[in-house]
């Protein structure tokens, strides 16, 4: 068993964007800029949000964190939107999710500038990466396929099962392992809630990306003998024993899934790393309009 490790890829490739950063203000006077906006104070989202802020100093990026309170208005945060469209200064602009209820997410997703959109959530660029072209890849997917790459992971012929669908992961991420790229070139199913046989489907896996949102759901029985594992999930729980006072938890039983791998990704130090990495190449992008010139 190896561990895919998100500490170490992600600060080689922070590294290589830190050069590129500097470049871009040489060339340009001044700092790929991301804003990233947050609705309320939802704990999760706070911490997130803090850390992506915290990244684009350390690769110097410009950063800027626009916090609401509950109340705001759908129409507000789409004319806030559309002022931070029309800037040129800011380069990236993402929206944290879940927003609350009064507010639809579509609605703000689509609100945002699909050049500015480096989460990859705007339908133009979900179109554009189904017909694989140029587009800003949503920032988990392609933290995934940038871990695999590191590892020089060839997962061409594989068959891989994503379980979860979800719009931010595992819908793009069965898109993405199927192409005709590397990685890619994958068999994929994408099982989900409502799956038959959900074991026997992840028992066919060679890779198994875990996306589901649920503690220790993937356990040893469920898993291939040399497979590979990416674990999504984030699930926090109030702990005494840690100095934030949350620990995290993955979508998998680690210590008895990890003696049956042939990789594995742990959490936390793994996928939710990358998670940055992906989004703050997606602001270097946007900032050098490589994918909308
Ligand atoms: N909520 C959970 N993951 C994400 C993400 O990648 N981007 C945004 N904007 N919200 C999220």
């Amino acid at each position: 068993m190896k561990l895919l490790d998100g500490k170490e890829v992600s600060e080689k490739i922070k590294e290589e964007i830190t050069w590129e950063s500097a470049l871009f203000f040489e060339e340009h006077g001044r700092q790929p800029h991301l804003v990233a906006i947050l609705v309320g104070h939802d704990g999760g989202s706070e911490t997130y949000v803090a850390s992506k802020m915290r990244n684009c100093e350390k690769v110097g990026f410009a950063s800027t964190n626009l916090r609401y309170e509950e109340d705001i208005t759908e129409r507000e945060l789409i004319d806030k939107i559309k002022e931070l469209n029309a800037d040129e200064t800011v380069d990236g602009i993402i929206v944290q999710l879940p927003l609350p209820a009064h507010i639809d997410p579509e609605k703000i997703t689509e609100a945002i500038d699909y050049r500015k959109d480096v989460d990859g959530f705007h339908p133009i660029n979900l179109g554009r990466m189904m017909r694989n072209l140029p587009c800003y890849i949503p920032a988990t997917p392609y933290g995934i396929l940038l871990m695999l790459d590191y590892y020089k992971i060839d997962t061409t012929g594989m068959h891989a099962v994503v379980v979860g669908r979800s719009n931010i992961v595992g819908s793009p991420m069965s898109v993405l392992l199927a192409r005709n790229t590397v990685p890619g070139n994958c068999t994929v199913t994408l099982t989900h809630s409502r799956t038959k046989n959900l074991q026997e489907e992840v028992l066919r896996a060679d890779l198994v990306i875990a996306a589901i949102g649920k503690k220790n759901f993937i356990t040893a029985d469920m898993v291939k003998e040399g497979a590979i594992v990416i674990d999504v999930g984030i699930n926090r729980e109030k702990s005494d024993k840690t100095k934030s006072g949350y620990k995290l938890y993955g979508d998998v039983d680690f210590d008895h899934v990890a003696p049956k791998t042939s990789y594995i990704s742990p959490v936390p130090g793994g996928v939710g790393l990358m998670t940055i990495v992906g989004l703050l190449k997606n602001t270097l992008l946007a900032a050098k309009k490589e994918v909308y010139p």
